[in-house]
């Protein structure tokens, strides 16, 4: 299978990636909880991903600021004293000169979290209460919206400067960019509420402010909701018409993904068994990708090598986007090129959310 497509180079901006497969961001529980700061079971683990030779590493969701923390023993990038950390998690991966390339995922929880984790009233873009996590949030004021927005763009000079390849927004799963582009969680109307131009104002803004700040070559991808799962939620239609927005302010590539745990349906989807259910959000995003130029990743229950072969081959989408097969087996992509695996033996059981840190439950079974 080495000679499979998804084992070919695209050029990505001006980035090369060795081949098609992207690990998508992946909260590993492993962080110094105090702080945010990268620890050495990180090292080790950005390390293994990047010696299975994945072509773009997506690090857990970092928070831009402590009122935006989601979890615990989550990544940080809120302060200039996280780039030294940072620095030698782009390195583990540069060094291993496997040519894997790594985005950190710069991320703001809004009201998906608890005062407790983020030490204040969570924020929101309104203020429409949360019953997964119990938060009535409070509404952000335009001035705190400008606030935010230099957060993010602080937050990508802080991954710039050290040594990562670029970054992604987090604009999915009803976090605190996602609920801005949702009508279900944003009901403002000033700038930043109403028509779909005004509910992702926030994103074009910070894809801007980072390009003034890092330079135009500095990659920006997104990962980004196209659906909620909820009625009055973010429709196909609207997702289509922001990516083509995001575009035209140097958006370099999206991955589309979808839910919110309040829909009862959130992104990571247990149980999957069959090779029809692979790609669960893969038909979103081959719509978004017929009205753009950037690439688009695929995503949601890819396990199978011919399976992801197709969706490349049919032109539905440009990358392969996996999580849980890489937590299964960090170097899959070794075993489909060998070919050891044709499949990610990884069985959706969902049993990797650990507080104590990410692994595969399967494995302390089976070993
Ligand atoms: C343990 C775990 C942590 C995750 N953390 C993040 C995260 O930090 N940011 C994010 O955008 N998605 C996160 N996800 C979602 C995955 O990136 C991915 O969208 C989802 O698991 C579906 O892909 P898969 O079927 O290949 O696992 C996480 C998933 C898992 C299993
Ligand atoms: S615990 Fe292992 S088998 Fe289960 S979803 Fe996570 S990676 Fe897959």
């Amino acid at each position: 299978m080495a000679d499979s497509l998804l084992f070919s180079p695209i050029k990505i901006g001006r980035l090369k990636f060795i081949n098609r497969f992207v690990r998508s961001a992946t909260h590993d529980y492993l962080a110094d909880d105090r702080s945010g700061a990268v620890t050495e079971k990180q090292l080790e683990l950005y390390r293994n991903l990047a010696e299975g030779e994945i072509g773009l590493i997506i690090t857990g969701h970092a928070y831009v600021h402590l009122s935006g923390k989601a979890s615990p023993r989550q990544i940080a990038v809120d302060d200039d004293s996280k780039i030294t950390g940072l620095s030698r998690l782009a390195e583990v991966v540069h060094q291993t000169g496997s040519g894997s390339l790594i985005f950190l995922q710069i991320s703001h929880a809004g009201r998906q979290t608890k005062p407790n984790l983020c030490q204040q009233t969570p924020v929101a873009p309104s203020a429409v209460y949360d019953p997964v996590s119990k938060v009535m949030p409070r509404e952000l004021t335009a001035e705190e919206i400008h606030l935010i927005i230099d957060w993010f763009i602080q937050a990508a000079n802080r991954a710039r400067k050290a040594g990562f390849d670029g970054v992604e927004l987090h604009a999915a799963h009803g976090y605190l960019l996602s609920s801005f582009i949702s009508p279900h969680t944003n009901r403002r109307n000033d700038d930043w509420g109403g028509s779909w131009e005004k509910r992702s104002r926030i994103l074009r803004e910070i894809i801007r402010g980072i390009k003034e700040t890092c330079g135009r070559d500095f990659p920006v991808m997104i990962k980004m909701n196209a659906t909620d799962f909820l009625p009055d939620g973010i429709t196909l239609e609207e997702a289509q018409k922001i990516a083509g927005s995001l575009e035209k302010v140097g958006l370099e590539a999206i991955e589309i993904s979808g839910g919110l745990n309040e829909a009862g349906r959130g992104s990571v989807w247990p149980g999957l068994r069959s090779e029809e259910e692979e790609g669960y959000f893969v038909p979103l995003a081959a719509a978004i990708k017929k009205n753009l130029k950037i690439p688009v990743s695929g995503l949601g229950g890819i396990r199978t090598l011919k399976v992801a072969e197709s969706f490349v081959a049919s032109a539905q989408v440009d990358l392969i986007s996996m999580s849980r097969p890489f937590i299964n087996e960090p170097h899959l992509l070794l075993k489909f090129k060998s070919g050891e695996l044709k499949k990610s033996p990884c069985i959706s059981c969902n049993k990797c959310f650990n507080p104590r840190g990410i692994r595969c439950a399967q494995h302390q079974i089976n070993r």
